[in-house]
């Protein structure tokens, strides 16, 4: 059967969560949010005290891990049956989620839990490599991005709305850092698909952006 999907990629803060989510609900298609995937499994190696290095603990803690996703309306997710949600947007679960990430073992054992996501009607699915390596045969792709000072920008007035301490400097480096990790990775680094629609969303509304992507779609 050929499930219908739209794979939204591209860096960290460019917009791609609100998008995607937006771009589900209209067309009342299924949503995976990929990263939160990388950020739970984060939160296990944080939580069990795993070093980054150690590859085959983390494989063992990504093959053991339950997930319990809630996307109705703010994703909510459980990690072993216990409510993570607070915690995914922390700056440290992004950093480890990256560093993690780059783990080819890593990146294999967490394939088949994002491809269960595709259901009837439709999937939208926001990542790094959604359209590269995880749903190649997409029927639309996209590559999202903004510049990166417009990007930190964006990720402080976030972490400030949700009441987390922030600091831009540090966010905007953090974010460069994150951009040169996830690009210069041997395994799916974050690359534009050749068959994906660039989008640079700096100096558009996320309304604007829907549209792009809609236009698309229609
Ligand atoms: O999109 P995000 O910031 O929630 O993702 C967190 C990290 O997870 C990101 O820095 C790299 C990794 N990631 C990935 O490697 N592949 C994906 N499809 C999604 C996220």
């Amino acid at each position: 059967m050929n499930i219908p999907v739209i794979t939204i990629d591209g860096p960290s803060g460019a917009g791609k969560g609100t998008v995607s989510r937006l771009i589900a609900q209209k067309l009342g298609w299924h949503y995976l949010d990929s990263g939160s995937i990388y950020r739970s499994l984060a939160i296990a190696v944080l939580n069990q005290n795993i070093n980054v290095d150690d590859v085959q603990a983390i494989v063992l803690a990504a093959q053991k891990m339950s997930l319990q996703f809630d996307c109705s309306d703010q994703l909510r997710v459980k990690l072993d049956a216990q409510d993570i949600s607070e915690r995914l947007a922390l700056e440290e679960t992004g950093n480890t989620a990256s560093m993690i990430a780059a783990v080819p073992e890593v990146r294999a054992v967490l394939l088949q839990k994002q491809k269960d996501f595709q259901k009837l009607p439709g999937l939208v699915a926001d990542g790094r490599d959604m359209g590269t390596v995880v749903f190649k045969d997409a029927l639309y792709k996209v590559f999202l991005t903004a510049s990166a000072e417009e990007r930190a920008k964006r990720r402080y007035k976030q972490l400030i709305e949700k009441g987390i301490d922030a600091n831009l400097d540090r966010i905007t480096n953090d974010i460069e850092e994150r951009d040169r990790r996830d690009q210069a990775r041997s395994t799916a680094p974050l690359v534009q698909a050749e068959d994906a629609l660039l989008i640079d969303s700096s100096t558009l509304t996320i309304d604007q952006v829907v549209e792009k992507v809609m236009n698309l779609v229609r």
